[in-house]
């Protein structure tokens, strides 16, 4: 039996925002990404909070990629203020602290109770409609997926006045991220008609819109439509799950702070090319594995559906290495600069045991051994 469930109400479309003045007189704990309190951004929210007649406080102690120590600065501050509604508004940082904040707050203090709002101010992880977390530990130079139904949000607002003020490098990072969720989703062994409903529309904006959202933060109407196709993969990926390129990107943004979504950009290609299974013998093959028939989908969604199998596979290789050359995303890990040959090779080992641990790994649609994943990371550098 299966189910598909979406228990987030989503408000989005121009002035989506106005919806916090219908909360009433409440006590809110904000959760802040620290870009969004010095940019002036939180006024968006404030100001309409002071509207709707509600008291608030603002936790803005939020770093990329967060960590232990910040959820638990998060539920000392929650607990002392006692809100009845919790709103995060920034990336997926802000947003994932928010949800391991609540859960663990709400499990210490049973008295407790509160709504959650996500506000996402970049178009990427998705995490505004997904029961993940994903929660750094840095003295292990981990980072673990979580996975719980009660750290869903019930209220996300869309809103592209948020995200105009993202920079192209980041537009690009997270942009990529919704790509990869979208594919990955589409391919997983969890994946049912529903997610991969919503992640063929979120592939077809990201082929649409993500170069010119890019290459403009005043092109609003491309970060309007990159602000949902990121909402339609999480809804997707909150269903089917993921994969192997999300499964190895968590153990680069661990050892080495690679942005989440550059690493997913790198992988991704190499990724789809082992998941296809396609090599010197397939020729002769009368059937592939039954992913191959899904990336023919994607590719034909992008436009560059192609002769065969193989070379259409060949062709959404191309093409996903294309967008990533057009937005300045390196090809490997050895062109970002930031990572030593040394230090990489000797951590290819332990990153490759941690990927196959990953939840993500479980759904790709090829199993992976250890020596394939080695291989994999020896193939990115
Ligand atoms: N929960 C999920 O379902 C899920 C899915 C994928 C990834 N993630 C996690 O989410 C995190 C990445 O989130 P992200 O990619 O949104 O990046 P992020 O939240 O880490 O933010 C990246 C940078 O962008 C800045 N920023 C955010 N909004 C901005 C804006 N409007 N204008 C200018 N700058 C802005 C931030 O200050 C930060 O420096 C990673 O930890 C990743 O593992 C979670
Ligand atoms: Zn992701």
């Amino acid at each position: 039996m299966k189910s598909f469930d979406i228990k987030t109400k989503i408000v989005f479309g121009e002035h989506a925002l106005d919806r916090l003045t219908q909360l009433g007189r409440t006590r809110v704990f904000i959760v802040a990404d620290p870009f969004v309190v010095t940019g002036g951004l939180i006024r968006q929210i404030t100001d309409r909070l002071n509207v709707a007649g509600a008291d608030y406080t603002v936790f803005d102690d939020v770093i990329p990629d967060p960590p232990v120590e910040k959820v638990i600065a998060g539920v000392s501050a929650l607990v002392a203020y006692r809100p009845e509604l919790m709103i995060a508004v920034g990336g997926g940082s802000a947003i994932d602290l928010a949800k391991a904040v609540r859960k663990f707050a709400t499990q210490m203090d049973t008295k407790l109770s509160l709504r959650f709002i996500a506000i996402p101010t970049t178009s990427g992880t998705g995490s505004e409609v997904t029961s993940f977390a994903v929660i750094s530990d840095p003295e292990n130079d981990r980072k673990y997926p979580l996975c719980a139904d009660d750290m869903l949000p019930e209220e996300a607002i869309l809103d592209e006045e948020l995200v105009k003020s993202v920079p192209a490098t980041i537009t690009a990072d997270t942009g990529m991220d919704v790509m990869t969720h979208a594919i990955e989703a589409y391919v997983s062994v969890n994946n049912n008609e529903f997610s991969g409903a919503l992640a063929e529309k979120s592939v077809e904006i990201c082929g649409q819109f993500l170069l010119r959202s890019y290459a403009s933060c005043e092109d609003s109407h491309a970060r309007r439509k990159m602000h949902i196709a990121s909402c339609l993969a999480g809804l997707a990926f909150n269903s089917a799950s993921l994969g192997l390129t999300h499964g190895m990107a968590h153990q680069l943004g661990a050892k080495f702070h690679i942005p989440h979504g550059r690493a997913n950009a790198i992988l991704l290609p190499t990724i789809i090319q082992y998941n296809s299974n396609i090599n010197k013998g397939s020729r002769s093959r009368k059937e592939y594995d039954p992913c191959v028939r899904k990336y023919c989908n994607v590719a034909r969604i992008l436009g560059v559906s192609n002769l065969n199998e193989i070379t259409t596979v060949h062709a959404l290789v191309a093409y996903l290495r294309f967008m990533n050359s057009e937005m300045g995303i390196p090809a490997n890990i050895r062109d970002l600069g930031s990572v030593s040959a040394a230090d990489y090779f000797a951590e290819i080992n332990d990153m490759a045991k941690a990927a196959l641990a990953d939840a993500c790994t479980a759904t790709n649609p090829r199993t992976p051994t250890f020596d394939d994943v080695v291989e994999l990371y020896k193939k990115i550098w």
